[in-house]
């Protein structure tokens, strides 16, 4: 391996580019024997090295690293993490293999509601302990993004509480966070019957506060018979769009109750899992500009059976993204690589769609398309080596390589 220093401004050469830029032509929008150049946090230049030593590129003084013909590719979004919680559900998937259904168990206060058991009675410190070895291994694998959900306090204090656990965490990290608010994400114990005042409290007090300080970008809601009706999930959208937080839902997970349609006509960022969509949600989806996100390691987890539209996304040109959906209870699966694997093995994604769908599409997700998520002059240059032969390796491949140098906001990052 070359050596590299960690100032910032330097210029990697003898590399091919996952560019990903769909300005560029051919598959994964490669631009092989290329020069990158990164200043102030951005790629400065793209150039290709015929061009090298270029008269147009001011190296000066900068750090050049020979690649020596590895592979760079843009660093991994996981657009769809709840990594924050105490305890975990190791006993609940002993009970689904002895034939309890996963809604079963919510109903009889299980599931979600454990975990908010456990939250509840946690620290700021002890949860972002617990989170730090989950972060830790998405990001030795090359994640560079990451969405952060709240949703497993489900009072004021306790949702608050675990965003500021996940901005706690992220703090030091280089990472970027995109934090979410997922307070309507099960009817807590307190409001049993009453989930129309929970969703009251929700949007009179929790969101103008989150708003008011800044605690998040995006709300979320968890559309589902076992959590919130669409009614009640557009009720929350009003409000997260009367104090200018961006939305997304998790819609039509196990049954098809219309929440992505709704999504899509508060133009929200995503409507993530998906699996039962019939064609007019697809349809809405793409008028609006919504990223689907599809979450393979909870299809997996859940051994679900039914598939998302995957051909109906593509006719209408819906982007997908891929994310880990990290949590207790669906997906404990702290592993992008493996999704982008299981995207492809599951849902038939190309092992093109899947790098797209953890990059681009995932950027998308979060609101950051000008900004990450593919390799173009003026993004943030977040950035992963390769020691690889073809980028369908990303996802071909899982358990065996990593990135050999990672780059965020052009520092070197040993995580
Ligand atoms: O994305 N669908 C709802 N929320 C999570 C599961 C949360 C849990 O079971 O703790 C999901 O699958
Ligand atoms: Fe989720």
């Amino acid at each position: 391996m070359p050596q590299v220093n960690h100032g910032c401004e330097r210029v990697l050469i003898n590399a091919n580019l996952i560019t990903l830029d769909p300005q560029r032509d051919g598959a994964y929008g490669v631009m092989e024997r290329a020069a990158l150049l990164i200043a102030d946090g951005r790629i400065a230049a793209i150039r290709s090295m015929d061009e090298w030593p270029a008269t147009t590129l001011n190296t000066d003084g900068i750090e050049v690293v020979d690649l020596a013909g590895q592979w760079i590719s843009p660093g991994f979004v996981d657009c769809h993490t709840h990594l924050v919680f105490a305890g975990n559900r190791a006993a609940e998937f002993e009970q689904r293999l002895l034939g309890v259904p996963y809604e079963t168990i919510a109903r009889q206060g299980g599931g979600i509601l454990s975990t908010v058991r456990a939250t509840r009675q946690a620290e700021v410190e002890e949860l972002v302990a617990a989170a730090r070895p989950r972060l830790l291994a998405l990001m030795r694998e090359g994640v560079t993004t990451i969405e952060i959900k709240s949703g497993y306090g489900l009072t004021l204090e306790d949702e608050i509480k675990l965003l500021r656990a996940a901005r706690q965490l992220t703090a030091d990290m280089p990472v970027n966070v995109s934090l979410t608010l997922l307070a309507a994400h099960a009817i807590p114990p307190e409001f049993q019957g009453k989930a129309d005042d929970y969703v009251d409290m929700i949007c009179q007090t929790l969101i103008p506060l989150v708003s008011e300080e800044k605690l998040a970008d995006a709300v979320d809601v968890f559309c589902e018979g076992i959590a919130f009706s669409p009614a009640q999930c557009e009720r929350v959208f009003q409000a997260a769009q009367t104090h200018g937080l961006a939305i997304k839902g998790h819609t039509e997970q196990l049954s098809l109750l219309g929440g992505t349609e709704l999504v899509a006509r508060y133009q929200g960022w995503s409507a993530d899992h998906v699996e039962y969509l019939d064609e007019a949600g697809v349809a809405a989806m793409a008028e609006a500009g919504t990223v689907s996100v599809l979450l393979p390691g909870a299809f997996y987890f859940l051994r679900e059976k039914t598939l998302p539209p995957i051909e109906l996304l593509r006719k209408y040109r819906v982007p997908m993204a891929v994310a880990t959906d990290f949590n207790p209870g669906t997906s404990p699966l702290a592993s992008i690589r493996l999704m982008m694997n299981m995207a492809c093995t599951l849902f038939r994604l190309t092992p093109e769609e899947s790098l797209r769908g953890v990059t681009q599409h995932a950027a998308t997700a979060l609101g950051r398309s000008g900004q990450l998520g593919m390799l173009r002059e003026g993004m943030q240059a977040d950035l992963l080596v390769w020691n690889i032969r073809h980028p369908a390796e990303l996802a071909y491949e899982f358990g065996v390589s990593q990135p050999t140098l990672r780059f965020w906001k052009g520092r070197l990052s040993e995580h």
